[in-house]
């Protein structure tokens, strides 16, 4: 009923809307002052020379993602990998390593099956649920909670940005305890933190601007994603809730990588959706990005207003978001993509919070 979707028309719209609140929870979780603080006990990232990622789904792009922050922020060299080929390709697993599995139900067949394959290898089997109850937080060694509330909505929304929230914590706790951050340089960090749900609340409130640009997007047959660095695995989470919902062909691609086929896709009809904040990168998207623009591809840039000032010239549409730094956008750029094919769906007319045979949970192989 529309009163157990808080007055939103899907689930999907409330679990959107509710990002800014939740995640304010989970960061008040996870910190302590100036510190990274976890509700679950301590962990030694120092004592590790491996961390291997495994998930399924929308929880394997927010384990990408997090490849991205511990390798640059902590130094600590990641392996990221989907459960159904981790499990069965009998990986050596050093007794070294830590292995994180990422889950929003702590349900899903492959996942736990990876988890299993780990025990009595690693050094450390961690995990990080929404369901503390669940199958995968019971095996592990240690269970931090994504503290987002039950998620309904099939396509994970609020449970991907708090895994990200969670995995960027032990991220920063990871680039302490290793010795490459300072207890200064944490303290912005931490406050960027804890300054994100009001940018998240910032990015909600061009809702009407993220649907007319849905809208347009709707009449597509393909949709490419395109970003570098963090926004690679970012621009496939995007790819892939587009996809789940709206069923609009979708693909994810590193922007170095449009040259090495995707490029041939472009024309006229092939919206390319660029996540593209001002960063250290921005330059090098902005050149693939005119690259899709020769060919007459209709781009959608999604950037700051540092970067809508330089590169917005002949752009089909812009969604121009708040500034924050870079080793959070990823989670703000979660929210542009989120409502994109939130709208896009809508206007479709598909089932959003029960697409076509998706499931929930996938507790069967
Ligand atoms: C299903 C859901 C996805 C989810 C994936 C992994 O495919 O539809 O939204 O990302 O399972 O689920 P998990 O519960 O392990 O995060």
């Amino acid at each position: 009923s529309k009163v157990e979707k808080g007055g939103y028309k899907h689930f999907m719209a409330k679990e959107i809307a509710e990002q800014p609140t939740v995640l304010a929870d989970t960061i008040s979780a996870y910190t302590q002052e100036a510190e990274i603080r976890l509700p679950t006990g301590e962990i030694d990232f120092s004592q590790t020379n491996k961390l291997t990622l495994i998930a399924c789904g929308t929880a394997y792009y927010a384990c990408q993602v997090a490849k991205y922050w511990f390798e640059q922020e902590a130094r600590l060299p990641v392996e990221v990998d989907i459960a159904s080929e981790y499990r069965y390709r009998t990986p050596p697993v050093s007794d070294k390593s830590y292995a994180l599995f990422v889950s929003q139900s702590g349900e899903t067949a492959d996942t736990l099956a990876a988890l299993r394959y780990c025990q009595g290898k690693a050094a450390k089997i961690l995990s990080i649920v929404n369901v503390p109850e669940s199958s995968i937080a019971r095996e592990s060694d240690m269970a931090l909670p994504i503290l987002v509330g039950t998620e309904i909505g099939v396509a994970s929304t609020k449970a991907f940005t708090g895994q990200l929230v969670v995995l960027a914590s032990l991220a920063l706790k990871a680039a302490m305890q290793r010795g490459h951050l300072d207890s200064d340089a944490l303290a912005e960090r931490i406050a960027a933190l804890r300054n994100l749900p009001a940018l998240l609340n910032q990015t909600l409130a061009t809702e009407g601007r993220i649907e007319e640009v849905a809208k347009k997007i709707s009449t597509a047959q393909d949709v490419l994603f395109l970003g570098r660095g963090s926004m690679f695995p970012m621009a496939m989470e995007g790819a892939l809730k587009l996809k789940e919902i709206s069923y609009i062909h979708a693909e994810g691609y590193a922007s170095g990588e449009l040259k090495h086929g995707p490029i041939a896709l472009i024309d006229k009809d092939v919206p390319v959706v660029i996540l593209a904040p001002a960063d250290a990168l921005f330059e090098k998207t902005i050149s693939n990005m005119q690259e899709v623009m020769a060919r007459e591809g209709k781009v959608v840039l999604i950037t700051d207003s540092a970067g809508a000032k330089v590169a917005s010239d002949g752009v089909w549409e812009t969604l121009v978001m708040p500034t924050v730094d870079p080793f959070l956008a990823p989670i703000l750029y979660a929210l542009p993509a989120q409502l994109l094919s939130y709208h896009t769906a809508v206007a479709k007319g598909t089932d959003v919070d029960q697409p076509r045979n998706l499931a929930k949970s996938v507790t069967v192989e």
